[in-house]
């Protein structure tokens, strides 16, 4: 029931002192319920036979030895969670990976790799305008930092510096190498619930770009401002959020663009909103797909604005590549999945995922988890404890396949 254990200890993490917000679930990277989570984890860790370190970026890893000192099977997710989530999305595959060495550890087996559990920190990007810097940190691949800053003002270097790091340090990281990377996850999408299937096989993860969009207008009188005169930043915001929607579903199934953030100022019932910023998310499994609905937001968006006599400014966030599992991986967890009796349903991924940036780094295998109606994001996000198991016992099954596998261990 180790699996169990997982969601449990998921739980446990899903309020106060592991939650940045008082009614739900916010744990923002490097923030005090981040760091509280980190200190839970790590004792987690040590009971399952660990030696526990934390890298420049603060991503939390424990580490078992194997009986060769070769590159290590990473096996981890990530801990942060969006403003008022679930307490799956990302945990519940760092508990896993946990539970796969505390199972080892009980039953005194090595195996020639050792394995890496790493918990990674800011998968979701919900606290600083940048998302996944810390897998990105890890697999080599995040270059300069950008000048962040969170809603509150306080800037990414000072936060590092908080944790004994800096921008910089992030910058110069890469790990020495790894065998592979695994990660479990809920689906996030209803799926597998429909199939009556407990788990899935990923073959590979959505193309995704992000956008902060700036539209100024002019700030007025609510009162004496004759409508034909206004240069209203939130009512163009408005039909650029109308926009992005029209687009994306005139496109392919998996193509999706979500605006999700929406800051005006001044902000006063009397104002005519000046000035609004939104964030612009799109993803497709097609990398073609997506640039050309982008280019078509960000087209229309202009007409948008020079129409109503608005000021547009985009920046570009976050430009995700598409990244397919490996395939020798991804046939490795199959076998996994129908040994246990499971289907191999094989599945992509709209959502993003930790796996996606390590693919640049090391061949990559994700499994998937039912998760209840599919929702994630949310509140309501509710895992099986049955399912958490029947994922714990494929992992295992997969990393004894690895050991005896050729060409990786
Ligand atoms: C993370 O959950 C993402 O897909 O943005
Ligand atoms: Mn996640
Ligand atoms: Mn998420």
């Amino acid at each position: 029931m180790l699996g169990a254990r997982a969601v449990e200890r998921c739980d446990a993490l899903g309020a106060a002192p592991y939650s940045d917000m008082p009614d739900g679930l916010y744990r923002g990277w490097l923030t005090p319920a981040y760091l509280a989570a980190q200190d839970r984890l790590g004792a987690w860790m040590t009971a399952a036979g660990m030696t526990v370190r934390r890298d420049a970026a603060a991503n939390l890893i424990g580490r078992y030895d194997g009986t060769g000192d070769g590159p290590p099977l990473l096996i981890g997710s990530h801990l942060d969670s969006v403003r008022d989530g679930g307490r799956y999305d990302g945990p519940l595959g760092v508990m896993l990976a946990v539970e796969c060495v505390a199972a080892l550890h009980a039953a005194g087996r090595r195996l020639r790799f050792p394995i890496e559990v790493i918990a990674f920190g800011d998968e979701e990007g919900s606290r600083f305008p940048a998302a996944m810097l810390t897998s990105r940190a890890v697999a080599g691949t995040l270059g300069e930092v950008p000048a962040l800053a969170d809603a509150a003002g306080v800037t990414l270097a000072e936060a590092l510096a908080a944790v004994d790091s800096a921008p910089e340090r992030l910058t110069a990281m890469r790990h020495s190498g790894a065998l592979a990377y695994l990660e479990a996850h809920i689906e996030q999408g209803p799926a597998l619930e429909a199939e009556e299937l407990a788990l899935g096989v990923v073959t590979g993860i959505a193309a995704q770009l992000r956008y902060r969009l700036t539209l100024t207008g002019r700030a007025g009188h609510a009162g004496t401002t004759a409508m034909a005169l206004r240069h209203d930043a939130l009512a163009a915001a408005a039909e650029v959020v109308l926009a992005a929607e029209r687009i994306a579903a005139a496109g392919p199934e998996d193509l999706v663009a979500t605006v999700g953030t929406l800051a005006v100022h001044p902000g006063a019932a009397n104002v005519i909103p000046g000035l609004a910023t939104l964030s612009l998310d799109v993803r497709a499994l097609d990398p073609g797909a997506r640039d050309a609905a982008a280019a078509a937001i960000l087209a229309e968006a202009g007409a948008i604005a020079a129409r109503r006599g608005v000021g547009i400014a985009s920046a570009l966030i976050n430009d995700l590549p598409a990244s397919p599992c490996d395939p020798v991986l991804t046939d490795l967890l199959a076998a996994s999945l129908e040994s246990a009796g499971h289907p191999p349903r094989r599945m992509a991924s709209g959502a993003g995922h930790d796996a996606m940036v390590m693919a640049a780094l090391c061949p990559t295998a994700m499994l998937f988890i039912r998760c209840r109606g599919g929702v994630s994001h949310h509140p309501a996000e509710h895992v099986d404890p049955a399912d958490a198991d029947a994922a714990l016992a494929v992992m295992l099954d997969f990393i004894e396949r690895l050991d005896t596998h050729g060409r990786l261990a």
